[in-house]
């Protein structure tokens, strides 16, 4: 019988996907701690999800104060004082969400401190190692005692990797319950959105930032596609931006913004650009068509529903498919009932 929990967050995706699991298990009267590791420390990045989610409501938070470094530094933080915290609240087990590096440190401290571990979203795989999250993803797996799959391909991908169906419950999505409050509270009806005429443009990935080769091509699309653009920037873009002088001029730049916020304006948007994980699965469930700025995705039923398709991160790809999208032709009916005239 679970009656102590250790939730561990750190990273915006992850304070998002804590909402729903603190409720319930407040609806289970569990005793919970909250383990904030702080690899997001930015009021825009953090305390805006703590506070409009209101999660502090729920629950008593230990900050790590980890920051920002290098991989193996902001993990090996992460585990070390992770291990002092679990040998000190004693909980029967540790949760740890999504794919972020406080996920792993989460999951390897409470391992080896005996505690079993809990992976909700587990079994996605964009099957490409070069991704920090793949190998967050796939260590963290083969690890916990108990999986919480969000579909059926995720499913899938646990049982094809030998772990025992015994230890798989498909869960459904966490990042779409908390979604569906969120829509609540804002009184939007998915699938009924009066749409405006803007795109929504989101980039972080190293693979895509971090190179001012794929960078450059994604903001020249950007200002070359016959809509207007808006880019709530991520910090690490931001630098980047600096750091290669890449002009963003022509493009309505906004600072990261808090969930809310940014759900509203991805749900009144026609289009959405983005390399997030996400951003895709909420694309879809607010009906706006998604165009991934990615060779390979991890939510392939994106994909096969029809409202996100692959583009990459060629210019001349982003803008042909655009192009494409608007005209009567296009293949999907999903992506083509939703698009600008
Ligand atoms: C992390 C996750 C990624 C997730 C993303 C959401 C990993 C490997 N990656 O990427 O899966 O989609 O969060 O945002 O865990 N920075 C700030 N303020 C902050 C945090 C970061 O300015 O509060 C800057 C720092 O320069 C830092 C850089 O962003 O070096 C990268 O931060 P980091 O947490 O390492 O990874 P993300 O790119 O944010």
């Amino acid at each position: 019988m679970v009656e102590r929990v250790c939730l561990v967050v750190g990273a915006r995706p992850n304070f998002v996907k804590a909402y729903p699991l603190l409720r319930a298990f407040s609806e289970e009267e569990m005793e919970v701690s909250l383990v904030n590791t702080g690899q997001h420390y930015d009021a825009e990045l953090c305390e805006v999800f703590f506070d409009e989610l209101r999660i502090r409501d729920f629950v008593r938070e230990i900050n790590l104060k980890v920051g920002s470094g290098s991989h193996a530094e902001q993990t090996s933080r992460c585990i070390i004082q992770m291990e002092r915290v679990l040998q000190r609240e004693k909980p029967d087990v540790t949760v740890v969400i999504g794919d972020v590096n406080s996920t792993l440190a989460g999951a390897l401290a409470s391992i080896k401190t005996g505690i079993p571990v809990a992976h909700v979203e587990a079994g996605y795989r964009s099957f490409d190692l070069g991704m920090p999250e793949e190998v967050n993803r796939i260590l963290v797996d083969h690890i916990s005692q108990l999986l919480f799959s969000p579909t059926e391909s995720s499913t899938m991908n646990l049982m094809i990797e030998g772990i025992p169906e015994d230890r798989i419950r498909f869960s459904g999505n966490v990042l779409i319950d908390s979604l569906v409050s969120v829509c609540e509270n804002l009184g939007i009806t998915p699938k009924n959105i009066d749409k405006e005429d803007y795109a929504v443009l989101t980039i972080h990935r190293p693979k895509n930032v971090d190179d001012p080769n794929r960078l450059r091509e994604i903001v020249d699309a950007a200002k070359e596609i016959p809509i207007r653009v808006v880019f709530p920037i991520h910090p690490r873009t931001r630098e980047r931006c600096a750091e290669f002088r890449v002009d963003l001029e022509g493009i309505e730049v906004r600072y990261p913004m808090g969930y809310m916020e940014f759900i509203s304006l991805l749900a009144r948007a026609k289009l959405v650009l983005t390399d997030s994980g996400g951003i895709q699965e909420e694309a879809l469930f607010l009906g706006t068509p998604c165009l991934t700025l990615r060779e390979n995705t991890e939510r392939i039923e994106t994909l096969i529903s029809g409202g996100n398709l692959l583009v990459g991160a060629n210019r001349e790809r982003i803008i042909r498919v655009v192009s494409e999208l608007s005209s009567p032709e296009t293949v999907s009916p999903f992506i083509h009932s939703t698009l600008p005239s």
